[in-house]
C-alpha cells in the first residue's frame, strides 16, 4: 500500500530508477532480497515502528552544493555543470546504528545522506559513510552477516554463528576489528562512497570513481576520555550549534578507479594514491526547524541517480530496494 507522500515519492524513486536500479522482484510465495535484509536489521536491532530499519538516528540539515570548475569534466550531470546559483541540498547526518536511541558515543562508522535538488526539479542522491570499506562484498553476504549476528546472543553455542562468519570472511573480521573512535563533530568527519558509479560527460568519455567527502574542518576524534564525558545526543546538539556560527562544508571528490581496482567489491578501499577529482563544495548553512518530521518523509536512495552518473557495483541496486521496503515499512508505522 502506497498511502503516504514519502511512499509515493519512493514509487516515483522506484520509476525513475534505471533498469539496473533495483532488484527483481522475488515470486509471490518468497520473501525478495530486499525484504530479507530489512528483516534481517530488525532480527539485530529490534523492530522500531515508523523508525528507517538502519540508521534510525539522525538529524536534518540545509545548505547548497556549489561545483567545482573540473565536475563537467567528469559528469554531465545536472549539479555538476557551472550553476547560475548554487544547487540546494538537504542532507541527514546519522549514528551508525539500527536502535534509534544509540548513544552518540558508540564505535560505529557515521552516515552522511545528501538530496541534490537540480533545476529542472527533480533530485538525485548521495548516501556515504565515515568508513572507507564494506564489511562484505555483496547485499546476499550482507544478510547472512546480519543474521548471524542475530543468532550470536550471550547464550549461543561457541563457535557463534558470528565467529564463524568472521572466521570466513576476513573483510569483516577486519571491519569488526577496526577502531572507530567517535568524532568531535559530524562536521569533523571524511565520509566515503564505497560502492562505485559510472560517470558519463557530455563528449561521451566515462570514470569509474567512487566518492569521498572531505570535511573543511579537518577529521578530528575523540579520545575514550573525553567521549566519556559526552551526553548521549552531543553529535545532534553541536551539529545545530555549530551551523549556527557558520557554514560546515565538505569538498566532494571522486575517486578514479584504475584498471586493476575491483569495481563490484566494495570490500576493498582503493589506494589512496588514486587520481582524485574535485566535484563541488557542500555547504550546511542550517538546522531544520522539526528534524524528526523532516526526516519521516525523506527517503535518500544510493540509485536515485540523474543522466550522466550511473550505479557500477551492482550492491547499489540491493541497497536501493532495501531503503525503499524499509521507507514502505516506517510509512506504515511497522
Ligand atoms: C547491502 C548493503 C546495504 C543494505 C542492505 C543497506 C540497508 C539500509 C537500509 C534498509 C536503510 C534505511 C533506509 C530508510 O529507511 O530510509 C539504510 C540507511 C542508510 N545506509 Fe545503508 N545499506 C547497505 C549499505 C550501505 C552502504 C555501503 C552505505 C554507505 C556507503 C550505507 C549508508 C547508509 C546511510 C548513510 C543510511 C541512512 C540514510 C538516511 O539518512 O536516510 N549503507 N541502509
Amino acid at each position: 500500500m502506497w498511502k503516504t507522500p514519502a511512499s509515493i515519492a519512493a514509487l516515483t524513486i522506484v520509476l525513475m530508477l534505471p533498469s539496473s536500479g533495483v532488484a527483481q522482484e522475488a515470486p509471490a510465495n518468497q520473501k525478495s532480497l530486499a525484504e530479507q535484509l530489512v528483516d534481517a536489521f530488525n532480527a539485530v536491532f529490534g523492530a522500531h515502528p515508523g523508525m528507517r530499519a538502519n540508521h534510525p538516528k539522525g538529524v536534518v540539515l540545509e545548505g547548497t552544493f556549489t561545483p567545482s570548475s573540473s565536475a563537467a569534466s567528469v559528469s554531465k550531470a545536472a549539479h555538476l555543470k557551472k550553476q547560475k546559483k548554487p544547487i540546494p541540498v538537504t542532507v541527514r547526518f546519522s549514528a551508525g546504528s539500527g536502535l534509534p536511541t544509540v548513544p552518540d558515543t558508540n564505535e560505529m562508522p557515521r552516515g552522511m545522506a545528501v538530496k541534490f535538488s537540480l533545476p529542472d526539479g527533480t533530485k538525485t542522491d548521495l548516501v556515504v559513510l565515515s568508513y572507507n570499506g564494506f564489511p562484505v562484498a555483496t547485499a546476499e553476504e550482507f544478510r547472512d552477516f546480519l543474521l548471524a549476528i542475530a543468532a550470536s546472543g550471550p547464550d549461543a553455542p561457541k563457535p557463534t554463528a558470528i565467529e564463524k562468519f568472521l572466521s570466513a570472511h576476513p573483510a569483516a573480521k577486519t571491519f569488526v576489528e577496526t577502531p572507530k573512535p567517535p568524532p568531535a563533530s559530524y562536521a569533523t568527519l571524511p565520509y566515503f562512497g564505497i560502492n562505485a558509479f559510472k560517470f558519463t560527460n557530455s563528449k561521451g568519455g566515462t570514470t569509474l570513481a567512487r566518492y569521498q567527502l572531505q570535511p573543511l574542518a579537518g577529521a578530528q576524534y575523540l579520545t575514550k576520555e573525553q567521549a566519556s564525558a559526552k551526553g548521549p545526543d552531543f553529535l545532534t546538539d553541536e551539529i545545530r550549534d555549530r551551523v549556527r556560527r557558520g557554514p560546515v562544508k565538505f569538498k566532494l571528490l571522486a575517486q578514479v578507479a584504475e584498471p586493476e581496482d575491483k569495481i563490484d567489491d566494495p570490500t576493498i578501499a582503493w589506494p589512496d594514491t588514486r587520481k582524485k577529482i574535485e566535484l563541488g563544495t557542500i555547504s550546511i548553512t542550517k538546522a531544520v526547524a522539526d528534524s524528526q518530521a523532516a526526516e519521516k518523509k525523506l527517503l535518500f536512495v544510493p540509485g536515485a541517480l540523474t543522466s550522466g552518473i550511473e550505479a557500477a557495483d551492482p550492491m547499489i541496486a540491493a541497497r536501493s530496494a532495501a531503503y525503499i521496503v524499509s521507507l514502505s515499512r516506517r510509512a506504515q508505522g511497522q
